[in-house]
């Protein structure tokens, strides 16, 4: 295992995720982890990664001296080669122009991480301190045009240092370089595989569950699927998933989940129908927050109910992933939750949690379910809000206003995948807008629906472009929709990026 310390750079999940695509495993933690603490994790090398503080603020981030005299190798990037300088007395100084971008740096002495690479090399350089004096026991590897020690490392220690950053795609060499550090100097095995993770976490949920009950809340979604899949296949029907359908799903999706968890992997799982109750609680109320707070109250009350007819479960299992720990920074990232209430869940309600996916990437989670067996539709599914269609039906939501979202909404996904874009677009759906218009459809005017289209790329739902959906696929759509479903008689596509507007329309 490598272990990636944080120093704050926009870039440093990117280390860790470079480093298991070699096959190593690879953490991401605080810079504030003790010498001691890296120690019992046995790494076989530590990175310290980039970040935007200068060594000399008062405040800056720095980490236990100690780990540059444990014998294990060590590797700075940009801040952490900095901050390496620092500790060993060398100079780093304010740069009068910040370098940004690519540089090609000349390598001047070989170090094992330039094994069989050649001498000259483009960057990517994104720094405005600079390290201008390589301290005593170390050597001046390769300089770029502005930067007089791009590269540097330790004549007798396993320490090393580049000013680029090795971890972004623009470095030409990067990840030859990285894979260099992790092989030749750390020594590392590549043996950590999907396969592997799959045995080693099945064993440890077998032997934390011992012989009690975890209770999962399956939604169809990609998280909830592999961690029920993953679960299931460690302790097989001591797992009890509970699907709530609130009659807000997309078109067969319900069935869908059935299908596969019921009837393909025999597993536990218990379906409410709770459309009704939904659809009552939502009569009359068209406020898009108070729509959002009813949904998940309503969601709560039928959980715990369900729950409560069911024997003792002692565990709760979550489909937490590692970017849902690491994204409020590594301060937190190892916190291991239990007895912990979630999610809202009434006081009565206490489990200690699993969250067998909390190491892991989104694509290696999907990867991950398509080791485990589970559909391709599964897998690759779209995010899918909680309070699913009904925040896609502005103002109140009605049976046939949700028949008018579900139908549009499923000759959408349709026509996204003939035309081979599902993996594409990151979220396709459509939107009724509540609003009426004139058409004419044979020889008689109409006054029907209009549906608005949305689809957007994104890469994780916080900032998003509309997708350049080709016009040929676009008119193939609007006319089945029109044909297709009743009560449209105008389809609109959503031309805004987020921000300004949002993916979801409430
Ligand atoms: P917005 O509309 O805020 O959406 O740009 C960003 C992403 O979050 C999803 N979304 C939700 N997911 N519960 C969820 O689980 C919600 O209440 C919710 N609201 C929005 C949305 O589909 C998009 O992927």
């Amino acid at each position: 295992m490598i272990v990636v310390l944080d120093f704050g750079s926009q870039y440093n999940q990117l280390i860790t995720r470079r480093i298991r695509e070699m096959g190593v495993y690879s953490e991401l933690h605080s810079h504030r982890l003790t010498a001691d603490e890296i120690k019992q994790m046995n790494p076989k090398g530590i990175i310290l990664s980039g970040g935007p503080n200068s060594v000399y603020a008062e405040d800056s981030f720095r980490c236990d001296p100690e780990i540059f005299n444990m014998d294990i190798p060590v590797l700075g990037i940009c801040y952490g080669m900095q901050l390496m300088v620092h500790h060993f007395g060398g100079n780093v100084e304010r740069a009068d122009d910040r370098e940004y971008g690519k540089a090609e740096i000349q390598v001047n002495h070989e170090n094992a991480m330039f094994n069989r690479l050649p001498h000259e090399q483009v960057v990517w350089m994104s720094h405005s301190d600079k390290v201008i004096n390589a301290p005593d026991g170390f050597r001046v590897d390769a300089v770029s045009e502005s930067c007089p020690i791009a590269v540097m490392s330790h004549s007798q220690k396993p320490l090393y240092g580049v000013q680029f950053h090795p971890e972004v795609k623009h470095t030409e060499y990067g990840n030859d370089l990285l894979n260099n550090f992790i092989f030749s100097v750390c020594q590392a095995k590549a043996n950590w595989s999907m396969a592997n993770f799959i045995e080693i976490e099945s064993q440890k949920i077998r032997q934390g569950v011992g012989n009690r009950n975890v209770l999962c809340a399956l939604s169809g979604g990609v998280d909830s699927s592999v961690v029920a899949a993953l679960i299931h296949q460690a302790i097989g029907n001591q797992l009890t998933c509970v699907f709530v359908d609130h009659g807000l799903l997309r078109k067969h999706e319900a069935d869908a989940v059935m299908d596969t968890f019921r009837d393909e992997f025999h597993m536990n799982v218990i379906k409410i129908d709770a459309k009704d109750r939904f659809l009552e609680k939502l009569a009359g109320v068209s406020d898009p927050e108070q729509k959002r707070k009813i949904i998940g109250n309503e969601f709560i009350y039928v959980f715990d109910e369900e729950a409560s007819k069911l024997e003792q479960m002692d565990f709760l299992a979550q489909g937490t992933l590692y970017t849902d720990i690491i994204e409020s920074g590594t301060e937190t990232a190892q916190t291991i939750k239990s007895h912990h209430n979630v999610g809202g869940l009434p006081e009565h309600m206490e489990f200690d949690l699993i969250e067998p996916l909390n190491t892991l990437f989104k694509d290696e989670v999907r990867e991950l379910g398509l080791q485990l067996g589970l559909p391709e539709e599964i897998v690759w599914r779209q995010p899918f809000p909680g309070p699913g269609l009904a925040i896609r039906i502005l103002g109140e939501v009605t049976e046939e206003k949700l028949t008018i979202v579900r139908e549009s909404d499923a000759i959408l996904r349709d026509e996204i995948a003939k035309a081979g874009l599902d993996q594409e677009i990151w979220q396709y759906f459509t939107v009724l807008p509540n609003i009426k218009s004139v058409g004419v459809m044979g020889d008689s005017r109409t006054y029907d629906h209009t549906i608005a289209i949305r689809a957007v790329t994104s890469v994780d739902g916080m900032t998003s472009d509309w997708a350049r959906i080709p016009l040929d696929v676009l008119e193939k759509i609007s006319t089945r929709m029109v044909n297709e479903v009743e009560q449209i008689n105008r389809v609109v596509y959503d031309v805004t990026s987020k921000p300004p507007s949002t993916i979801e329309w409430e």
